[in-house]
């Protein structure tokens, strides 16, 4: 039987079945800088309050340095008997240094460590998810930017409903990723917190600093309450509901995507890099990357269900089900990384086709409602006004025409208030134009929505 750190206690040794269904070595081993570092931050304190002596700080530092080097160089021999990392980690200490590695863990349970553990890896994944918000976002303004001014068939319903500008579009979606970013780094702050010291629920009764080790290991400040910090993962539930709601938006961006590049609607194209073949039709060009996204908003639903299906049932404080949050943690922000940045790669290859938007704009009627307001600002209360455009619209629609292309008489026939000035308000450009205040799509308004949200942090 191999000796692990809780072995004394019992008869017999678990079975391999036991072993291999209660380790966690497999995937939190990636924790293993964050371990080091709560335990190096730990150590430091035990010796600075007297706990240990200041040899045995020295020791675990040199033999964590050695322990670092060996995991980053792919040396190290993780062992499923040693369950988790951090026991690998202080048996692999204790090998190396006696033991000044058997003192580390004092005043320290793998409760707290875990939840330590965590909260630093989830930092750092928070902190590079940031910075992909703002390369993203930054390469929809600059796309926005380009086509301030280039009209696209808004929809409702999918129906064609009034014009709007495809920079406009973008910005709306800007707009979603910044709520998105927000609440990263509101999240972030619930993240930022101390768990160590808890020690196994309790505390513990030598005379620790928490203080210091939240400040060694950039926290800001200590989980107050010692069985709340450990059975806590709220943190880990508010960053996938954060990451879900990412995904809702990433996965309406990419169903756009998807329909823009059907040959039948023909918006945009995006580069070759981004979309494959098919193995048996040799015309085929498909929009892999956006579909695979969309389709990937659902393994993060599902994580999301998954942790709080987790906690819902458990008791205070710590529990074993708790080394379930691990893996669905790790995949969501895996996942919204690694699409964040492929978005924000690809963004840039959207080669926008006008035309084809132009010509959708024309068969919908897109300025009708321009020619009920022309209506009511020459005194046409709206309800009326809007039946009267209703009437041309059929009446267009039987000619197979556009409501621009109506000779005036004919125009004049659904109400005398209509004059030769008609036909500016029923171009798309004049549309775009007269929607000319904060949050319209008029050009100029999206130029200084652009501009804004450039100088914004
Ligand atoms: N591997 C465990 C986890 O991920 C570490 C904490 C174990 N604590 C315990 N009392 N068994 O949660």
């Amino acid at each position: 039987m191999t000796d692990n750190a809780w072995s004394g206690r019992f008869a017999e040794p678990v079975s391999d079945l036991v072993k291999r269904y209660t380790a966690s070595v497999s995937f939190d081993q990636r924790m293993w800088r964050q371990d080091i570092r709560g335990s190096l931050a730990h150590a430091k304190m035990l010796a600075r309050q007297g706990i240990i002596s200041a040899e045995d700080l020295a020791a675990i530092e040199r033999g964590m340095a050695q322990i670092a080097a060996e995991i980053a160089a792919g040396a190290f021999a993780w062992n499923l008997d040693d369950e988790d990392v951090h026991l690998n980690i202080e048996k692999r200490l204790t090998a190396l240094v006696g033991d000044a590695g058997k003192r580390l863990h004092t005043g320290r349970s793998r409760n707290d460590q875990v939840a330590t553990d965590i909260r630093l890896w989830l930092r750092d994944a928070i902190d590079t998810l940031d910075g992909l918000f703002d390369a993203l976002i930054r390469a929809l303004l600059d796309l926005a930017e380009a086509h301030a001014e280039t009209p696209l068939p808004g929809f409702t319903h999918l129906q064609v409903a009034q014009p709007v500008t495809f920079g406009h579009h973008l910005l709306a979606y800007v707009e979603m990723l910044r709520r998105d970013r927000a609440r990263c780094a509101d999240c972030r702050k619930r993240v930022n917190r101390l768990p160590l010291g808890a020690a196994a629920l309790a505390g513990t009764t030598f005379p620790i600093d928490r203080e210091f080790v939240a400040r060694e290991l950039g926290f800001e400040g200590v989980c107050t309450n010692s069985i709340d910090a450990v059975s806590d993962r709220d943190f880990a539930i508010e960053f996938c509901a954060a990451a879900a709601l990412t995904m809702v938006h990433i996965s309406r961006f990419s169903e756009e995507l998807i329909l823009w590049m059907n040959p039948r609607v023909g918006f945009i194209d995006l580069a070759d890099r981004f979309c494959t073949g098919s193995s048996i039709m040799p015309q085929k060009k498909n929009p892999d990357v956006p579909e695979l996204a969309r389709g990937k908003s659902g393994r993060v639903f599902g994580h999301l269900m998954g942790l709080l299906t987790l906690m819902k049932g458990q008791p205070l404080a710590y529990n074993k089900d708790n080394q379930e949050d691990k893996e669905p943690l790790f995949d969501t922000a895996d996942t919204l990384i690694d699409t964040l940045r492929i978005f924000a790669e690809m963004a840039p290859g959207i080669r926008v086709k006008p035309e084809a938007m132009a010509a959708a704009l024309k068969q919908g009627y897109a300025t009708a409602t321009d020619l009920a307001d022309y209506l009511v600002k020459k005194g046409l209360p709206f309800r009326d006004a809007h039946e009267a455009v209703a009437r041309a619209v059929r009446a267009a629609e039987q000619k197979g025409r556009d409501l621009a292309n109506l000779p005036l008489e004919e125009l004049q026939s659904f109400s005398a208030l209509i004059g030769a000035d008609v036909y500016a308000v029923l171009t798309v450009e004049g549309s775009l134009a007269a929607r000319n205040h904060i949050g319209g799509t008029a050009p100029q308004q999206v130029r200084a929505a652009i501009a804004r949200l450039r100088s914004m942090p």
